[in-house]
């Protein structure tokens, strides 16, 4: 029997990723950039042994179905020849509306497999192997700010995170408006496929993606917050048009995230700086100065249907 684990943070895209141009590798038809964050993390143990099944434990839960053969299917990369895993994984989140990641979760699953099965990867293969249980996990194997390259070769060799400044360089804060959940009806991977190829917006949207990295990179080097606030929350904002011109249409925008959308923006107005950004959820994030924080967390808890107001800084690469 041999075991190992890790612990890997979640990250939250500034560029987004948004489509794949090859699905079974994971591999993406943009480049990407993140922050990874500090309180929101993932801890995975994973042992080999004679079993005559994987078996994955989830927050205390055991899994079945589609959740463990996507482990298992993950797993035939690494695991020594004819042996089984256990899995036991646990989302430190601190609220119970559902904002577990997979980023955190294949980063957390690619580390402690590969050295229980004796690997000793480094950091860019990782990487490249967290990308293939999900992609956005190949840029939470760095802490800090993370770019994760879209690369040009089929086999993905060059398709990995690339750290482009450490958890130390900048100390933001991400405020995370957690919202009531809805039933996900899309998910990102069904959701990606049907807007590369449908809509009429995704030829817009890589157009001006090269252009947002660039400038979300020059941004991060000289810690220009209205210049990163402005690249992050037009990233976001085209990335969700581009589903709404999808066929059929879908969107995760809830009548909630619209209300939160208006409120950044007016207390923007109002002179609060900060700026937001959304994933493939209802969920609605702000990037603002530490300082700024408490009045940011203060604006976001008085909106209606709010959960909770999680506030993260920059976090720690896998461990
Ligand atoms: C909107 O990495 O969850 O959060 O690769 O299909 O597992 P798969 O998708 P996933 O997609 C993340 C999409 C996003 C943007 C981002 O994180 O860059």
């Amino acid at each position: 029997m041999s075991s190992a684990s890790a612990r890997a943070h979640a990250n939250i895209a500034l560029v987004k990723y948004w489509g794949k141009r090859d699905e079974a590798l994971f591999l993406p038809t943009n480049g990407s950039l993140s922050l990874t964050l500090d309180g929101l993390y993932t801890t995975t143990t994973v042992t080999y042994g004679d079993g005559a099944a994987d078996r994955l434990v989830l927050d205390g839960v055991e899994q079945g179905g589609d959740a463990l053969a996507k482990v298992s299917r993950f797993l035939d990369r690494v695991r020594p020849d004819g042996l089984r895993a256990f899995v036991e994984s646990e989302n430190h989140v601190p609220t119970a509306a559902g904002l577990a990641s997979s980023a955190s979760a294949f980063a957390a699953l690619a580390v402690a497999a590969s050295r229980a099965a004796g690997l000793a990867l480094t950091p860019d293969e990782l990487s490249r192997l967290a990308r293939q249980g999900s992609g956005s996990a190949c840029r939470s194997i760095y802490g800090g700010f993370v770019e994760w390259r879209r690369g040009e070769r089929a086999d993905g060799a060059d398709s990995h995170g690339v750290p482009i400044a450490p958890q130390a360089h900048w100390d933001v804060r991400m405020l995370v408006a957690v919202l009531v959940k809805a039933p996900k009806a899309v998910s990102s991977r069904e959701g990606m496929r049907r807007t590369v190829q449908t809509s009429p917006f995704y030829p817009g949207w890589l157009a001006s993606v090269d252009s947002d990295l660039a400038a979300a990179r020059a941004a991060i080097a000289t810690r220009d917050l209205d210049a990163l606030g402005t690249v992050m929350e037009a990233s976001a904002l085209k990335m969700h048009a581009t589903m709404l011109a999808a066929q059929p249409p879908f969107t995760y925008l809830r009548p909630a995230s619209l209300a939160a959308i208006q409120a950044v923006w007016d207390a923007r107005a109002a002179g609060l700086n900060g700026y937001l950004t959304m994933d493939a959820g209802p969920n609605v994030k702000v990037l603002c100065a530490a300082a700024d924080a408490p009045a940011w967390q203060a604006c976001l808890a008085a909106l209606p249907d709010v959960v909770e107001v999680l506030c993260c800084g920059p976090g720690p690469g896998v461990a």
